[in-house]
């Protein structure tokens, strides 16, 4: 499979606002590739540099270093072609309120150079795509949350992209337009689209995405398909808290048992790492029981990418 977009040590830093505020990095040095025909997501918490990314791609931004090719051209040298070639759906909605949503689409056609029958044509498809044709006539003010975000993906399809840049279409979007976004996503990406999906929402990354950046603090802490990175952390982790005076006596027995990896106190907690978390939350609450420990909080995280980013950040990925 070839490559369609080729990331190499992109560096994104933003001026302080004054000179006695630093340089914020807000992306340091992340190297990927998008395979054609792939579903490829970015997972990171607010701030990990999942816009500045994108908007690098999108030619929105100038990188400070490093480079970026698209559909072979590249990001800074080629940017009016590699233009041609992404749509960009971004985070924060760009739509004419006092517009239809037909006329919102026919001004963003003009604008990637379609005329005449083609765009209308292009309007017509992505309005059925995203299943708003029946309200194509109505003001964009009249439209939900949800339905502006599936106006804003039909805007980023009607010159055909190579590829699609989403940045979280789905955050404060209703469960209607929730699956019918997740709907086309898997649509479009069949009919041969390649999609770059970011999202803080795990179970989106996992559902949706052939491959998965986890990306914090402007790096990428691990890239792999959700499944081989669920299966790195064998098994799970439980988070205990008990009263204090019983900690070391409950830590000691537990390191004995098989189904435990690795025990750490943080915080007053007990941070368990597991090659199974049911049989070991049963180990060790039969440890509490026969010390008479008291629990005072219990967490179970089932391997999943939740688990992942906890594992390797220490950090939950929603507060
Ligand atoms: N225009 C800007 N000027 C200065 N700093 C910025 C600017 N835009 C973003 N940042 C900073 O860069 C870092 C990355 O921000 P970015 O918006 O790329 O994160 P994100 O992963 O998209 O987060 P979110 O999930 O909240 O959308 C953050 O620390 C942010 O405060
Ligand atoms: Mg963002």
């Amino acid at each position: 499979m070839s490559n369609l977009v080729e990331v190499k040590d992109l560096v994104k830093k933003y001026r302080g606002a004054s000179p006695r505020d630093g340089d914020q990095v807000a992306v340091k040095g992340v190297s990927f590739a998008i395979r054609q025909g792939e579903i490829f997501g970015l997972l990171g918490p607010n701030g990990a540099g999942k816009t500045t990314t994108i908007s690098m791609l999108a030619c929105l931004l100038t990188p400070t270093s490093g480079t970026a090719m698209v559909s072979g051209l590249d990001l800074v040298k080629q940017s009016d072609q590699v233009k041609q070639h992404i749509g960009l759906v971004p985070q924060d909605l760009a739509l004419y309120p006092t517009l239809s949503a037909r006329d919102n689409l026919i001004f963003f056609g003009r604008i990637y150079g379609l005329r005449g029958k083609a765009l209308h044509a292009r309007v017509n498809w992505t309005l059925e795509l995203v299943g708003l044709a029946d309200r194509a006539k109505d003001a964009i003010q009249t439209y939900s949350g949800g339905m502006k975000r599936r106006i804003n993906i039909a805007a980023g399809l009607l010159h055909k992209p190579d590829i699609l840049f989403l940045d979280e279409p789905t955050v404060g979007v209703d469960p209607q337009s929730r699956n019918h976004i997740f709907e086309n996503v898997e649509r479009l990406n069949r009919e041969g689209l390649t999609i770059l999906y970011t999202t803080h929402y795990m179970e989106e990354a996992e559902r949706l995405c052939h491959r998965v950046a986890i990306i914090d603090q402007g790096q990428i802490i691990a890239l792999d398909t959700p499944k081989a990175l669920t299966e790195s952390i064998s098994g799970g982790m439980i988070h205990l808290g008990i009263v204090d005076g019983k900690a070391d006596a409950l830590v000691e027995q537990a390191r004995r048992l098989q189904t435990i990896e690795e025990i750490r106190r943080v915080d007053g907690k007990l941070e368990i790492q597991t090659h199974h978390a049911q049989q070991a939350l049963i180990g060790v609450l039969e440890i509490a029981n026969q010390l008479d420990a008291k629990v005072t909080s219990l967490e179970v995280f089932e391997p999943n990418l939740e688990t992942v980013f906890l594992r390797l950040t220490g950090k939950r990925l929603r507060d």
